[in-house]
């Protein structure tokens, strides 16, 4: 069996590590128009934190929360340099209590949420997100939706990086959700080509396939959270973008409502 591909930061962060200006200047944008503004925010599964470091020079206080030893490693080592501006923190975003009103922001970016599976776990994540946030505090979801069944199997998405030596070529591929059981197959499989030879990480995992009405159901069901804003694939925050059945990425910001 290959090994995972959390389970090696180094490689994951080569091959998801795409330039995160446009990314860090709508989530920016978006904490300053529709939040609190300035001040603490939580990223729910932060990986190896790359975007921690470019939040934290635009003057916000980050705290990174996943659950991999190894990613969590990774991204403390990345930003030792901010001390006392960033910290990582190894636990579960379905069920965390890091402080009652202890944030501005939060935010969940490239389908990390769809790791939540059960009902169960999506219901205790919006209600451990909502006590982490101050009263208006926003939650900034990214992640897919289900589209349009004519374009099933899914897509298959290939991309090559290259970093200090290192060339990774990932190719990430969905299966057909099932949407009765509230299930979606997806393989990510990068090839590693550097000086130690060649060879293979492969991340398989199951994930919670959405419609928008089922996400919609969940935030309003929340009694924490009412829906501020929609943008589509890109998350450009000057082009607020209602989804429809044909919509296959969002970003969505949520809003915590009551004092
Ligand atoms: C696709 S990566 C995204 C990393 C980061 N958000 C980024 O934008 O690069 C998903 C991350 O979510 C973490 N994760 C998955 N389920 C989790 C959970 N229940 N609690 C905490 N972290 C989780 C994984 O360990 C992994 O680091």
């Amino acid at each position: 069996m290959s090994p995972s591909l959390y389970e090696s930061p180094r490689i994951y962060d080569i091959a998801f590590g795409w330039e995160p200006d446009m990314e860090v200047e709508s989530l920016t944008e978006a904490f300053m128009r529709y939040g609190r503004g300035k001040g603490r925010l939580l990223e729910l599964g932060c990986g190896g934190g790359r975007l921690l470091p470019p939040l934290a020079e635009r003057g916000f206080n980050v705290v990174g929360l996943d659950r991999s030893a190894e990613m969590v490693a990774f991204a403390r080592r990345r930003t030792r340099d901010y001390v006392g501006r960033i910290e990582i923190v190894e636990g579960d975003m379905a069920d965390f209590d890091l402080g009652q009103e202890n944030f501005d922001g939060a935010f969940c970016m490239v389908d990390t949420f769809r790791c939540l599976l059960s009902e169960e776990e999506v219901k205790s994540h919006f209600r451990s997100v909502a006590g982490a946030l101050k009263p208006g505090g926003i939650y900034v979801l990214d992640f897919s939706l289900v589209g349009d069944p004519e374009n099933y199997p899914g897509d298959i998405e290939v991309w090559d990086m290259e970093r200090e030596g290192i060339k990774v070529r990932t190719v990430v591929s969905a299966g057909v959700p099932d949407l009765k059981n509230h299930r979606e197959r997806m393989v990510i499989t990068c090839t590693v080509n550097s000086s130690d030879g060649r060879y293979e990480l492969v991340e398989e995992s199951v994930v919670r396939p959405y419609t928008i009405a089922d996400f919609r159901g969940f935030v309003g069901r929340s009694g924490f959270f009412e829906i501020a804003e929609y943008f589509g694939a890109g998350f450009d925050i000057d082009r607020p973008q209602i989804p429809d059945k044909h919509s296959t990425r969002i970003t969505v910001i949520v809003k915590r409502i009551g004092s």
